[in-house]
């Protein structure tokens, strides 16, 4: 039997992997949405792609949560998006009474699935389906770090005129804007990133990716980066499903790691299909420490507000 993936959201982000895991033909979809019609038409549409694809999976759209049970994974992107001038977290409130609605439906539903949040502001929103959901904390992971990562790989293959796949690299923190890049575990090929490039320019290079969202938001003027987004979470989609135990940068829930306690924040995560199995602790130095509590404490402010609203 396959898997079931349901996917809330039929926006830019949801639609997109939607289609990227239909197209793979590994997870029958439910594809959710609010606006009547929107996640119906996208899913015939894409259903309709198969026999050209070669995909046999199934693809239904609605807009209520009965046809979503028993999923495996579910992945939250329903929201309202950035437009320019907006930080993630200008999203807060109004994409919190989002995510409440939603995952109150979809863990009532799938009570034994993993839930991939992807909204923004991500940490929080995590915060949150955690709590609505009343899941263990290894089944709620956040979706952010596979994408700065991406980000950042991107640009320093770029600068190097090497192939993506020789650069690794991992970002902690919060997404976006308080993203910390490990320096000591960035590496082309084995050889560490400070050898290759110069301190001011690697700087350059970690803020555009910092950037990197509010890079596209300002190009696109009318919604926020939706490839990317939709290609990191097919990533931690096939490392559920295929229970692959594969190490991530995802956004999980801390309890002691770090030094940071009770706040999802962005670490290194062992993937597989118990969500996020172990939380993995790089060594870093003072400076990157310093950073990641700094980060923490921005996530911790969102939640506070959120508290507050309630
Ligand atoms: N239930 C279901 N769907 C909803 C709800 C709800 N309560 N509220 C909004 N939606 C749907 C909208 O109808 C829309 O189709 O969520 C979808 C969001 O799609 P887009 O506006 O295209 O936004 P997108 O670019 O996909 O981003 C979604 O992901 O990366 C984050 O910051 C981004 O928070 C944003 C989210």
């Amino acid at each position: 039997m396959r898997s079931k993936v349901t996917i809330v959201g039929a926006g830019n982000v949801g639609a997109t992997a939607a289609q990227r895991i239909f197209d793979r033909g590994y997870a029958d979809v439910v594809l959710v949405d609010i606006v009547d019609g929107l996640p119906q038409g996208k899913a015939l549409d894409m259903l309709e792609s198969g026999p050209i694809l070669g995909s046999d999976a199934q693809i239904l759209g609605t807009n209520t949560y009965e046809e979503t049970a028993d999923s495996d994974v579910v992945v939250v992107t329903s929201g309202i998006a950035r437009k320019p001038g907006m930080s993630r977290d200008d999203l807060l409130l109004t994409n919190q009474k989002i995510v409440s609605s939603v995952v109150s439906e979809t863990s009532k539903y799938s009570p034994d699935s993993v839930h991939v949040i992807v909204t923004n502001p991500l940490d929080a929103m995590a915060q949150q389906a955690l709590k609505v959901s009343g899941f263990p904390s290894e089944r709620v992971v956040g979706m952010a770090g596979i994408l700065d990562t991406a980000r950042y790989r991107s640009f320093l293959a770029q600068e190097l005129n090497v192939s993506v796949d020789s650069v690794s690299a991992y970002v902690l923190g919060g997404h976006g804007d308080t993203m910390v890049p490990v320096v000591e575990s960035t590496n082309v090929a084995g050889t560490p990133v400070s050898q290759l490039i110069e301190p001011e320019r690697l700087e350059e290079i970690v803020q555009r990716a910092r950037d990197g969202g509010a890079e596209i938001v300002n190009l696109l003027k009318t919604g926020s980066a939706y490839y990317a987004p939709s290609a990191s979470i097919v990533q931690m989609v096939e490392a559920i499903l295929f229970d692959k135990k594969e190490i991530l940068p995802c956004t999980a829930y801390l309890q002691g790691h770090y030094g940071i306690n009770n706040l999802y924040v962005g670490v290194p995560v062992k993937l597989g299909s118990g969500g996020a199995e172990e939380i993995v602790e790089l060594k870093l130095n003072e400076e990157e420490h310093s950073e990641l509590k700094r980060s923490a404490e921005a996530v911790q402010e969102l939640i506070d507000v959120m508290a507050q609203a309630e």
